[in-house]
């Protein structure tokens, strides 16, 4: 009899644990860009389908409170941790706290510096780069040009940094291009960019043909620091296909920006998440080398968004809607 009952307890238990919701915890850096709401409500929405609870938390790009919240979550008991870090080497600690609670992190669009994370999934950022360089080569493969790049605590912007000087480096040395300001900015929200390039245009002699903007917010800061004669006078790139991006590209203000389907990068973390929130394994489909660092990866592609193929690309996917282009003119 006490046997039965034992049985019976074990399996109202487990049915239980079955049943209850998995808690995962998604931590955002900031919604600097447009992107990380859909990053969250996508996310969120198929944590949800697939049966468990994602509880989101945002640091508003301090990386500390990024620790704090993220430890807040783990005492909530999630499985699971979802990171978009604020500082790749800052962010190492909410690897190791969540390492001691049996919590798999999965470092999200950005690289955590910490070998025990449990997967890094993101898109191919050297090819961002690449893509926003060779797009301006092509176009002008003489001229004066201004790089603007994002934060060196978020490795992307570093890999970007590199894919454009891989691009760039040749015609840079041989003087076809010269480069009149190489930023590197501490943000990549537009205000700090919007600043930089006031500054510029105001104290620079020469103009620059061309703005290698690292994303869509960096582009904007700049657009709206043009003085009035080089409206519309200058070729720039931007990244993220936000939308008032893409509506300077339809009114020719921004050149191109580069395109990350969000939905299949937002559903396999919640996909992996959910499947390491049950105890199971994600395996990466590469290995990333970065330094001492070398962890499981999968990346997606990046797509060149511009004038040309804005309606088969980002509005076809949704990312934008095609009402709320014409909505107003910029
Ligand atoms: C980067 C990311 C970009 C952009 C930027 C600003 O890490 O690669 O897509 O969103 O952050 O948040």
């Amino acid at each position: 009899m006490k046997t039965i009952k034992t049985m019976l307890f074990i399996f109202l238990s487990c049915l239980t644990l079955t049943l209850q919701a998995q808690k995962i915890g998604l931590v955002l850096d900031s919604y600097v860009s447009d992107r990380w709401y859909l990053d969250k409500k996508l996310i969120a929405e198929k944590i949800k389908a697939l049966g468990g609870e994602c509880i989101v938390e945002v640091a508003n790009g301090d990386a500390a409170e990024q620790v704090n919240l993220s430890k807040k979550l783990i005492k909530q008991g999630v499985k699971v941790l979802i990171v978009v870090a604020v500082d790749a080497v800052k962010s190492a600690e909410i690897v190791a706290i969540a390492k001691e609670a049996h919590v798999p992190v999965i470092s999200y669009d950005r690289l955590i510096m910490s070998n025990d994370i449990a997967l890094y999934i993101s898109y191919n950022n050297t090819k961002v780069g690449e893509l926003q360089a060779q797009y301006m080569l092509d176009r002008f493969p003489t001229g004066k040009y201004v790089l603007l790049n994002g934060p060196v605590s978020d490795n992307n912007a570093v890999q970007i940094r590199n894919g454009q000087m891989k691009v760039l480096q040749p015609s840079i040395s041989n003087g076809k291009i010269k480069l009149l300001a190489d930023f590197i900015l501490s943000e990549w929200g537009e205000i700090e960019a919007l600043m930089k390039m006031d500054e510029f245009f105001s104290s620079s002699e020469e103009k620059p043909e061309v703005v290698i903007a690292a994303n869509d917010a960096l582009a904007d800061g700049t657009i709206q620091a043009l003085p009035p004669d080089l409206d519309r006078k200058i070729a720039m790139t931007g990244q993220d296909a936000d939308l008032s991006a893409v509506r300077y590209i339809i009114s020719g203000k921004q050149t191109m920006t580069i395109y990350k389907p969000i939905k299949p990068l937002a559903y396999m973390a919640a996909e992996l998440a959910f499947k390491l929130a049950k105890g199971g394994d994600a395996v990466g489909k590469t290995k990333f080398q970065s330094g001492s660092i070398s962890v499981d990866a999968i990346f997606l592609d990046p797509i060149v968004v511009n004038k040309a193929n804005y309606n088969e690309t980002v509005v076809k996917d949704g990312h934008v809607k095609a009402s709320e282009l014409i909505l107003r003119q910029n």
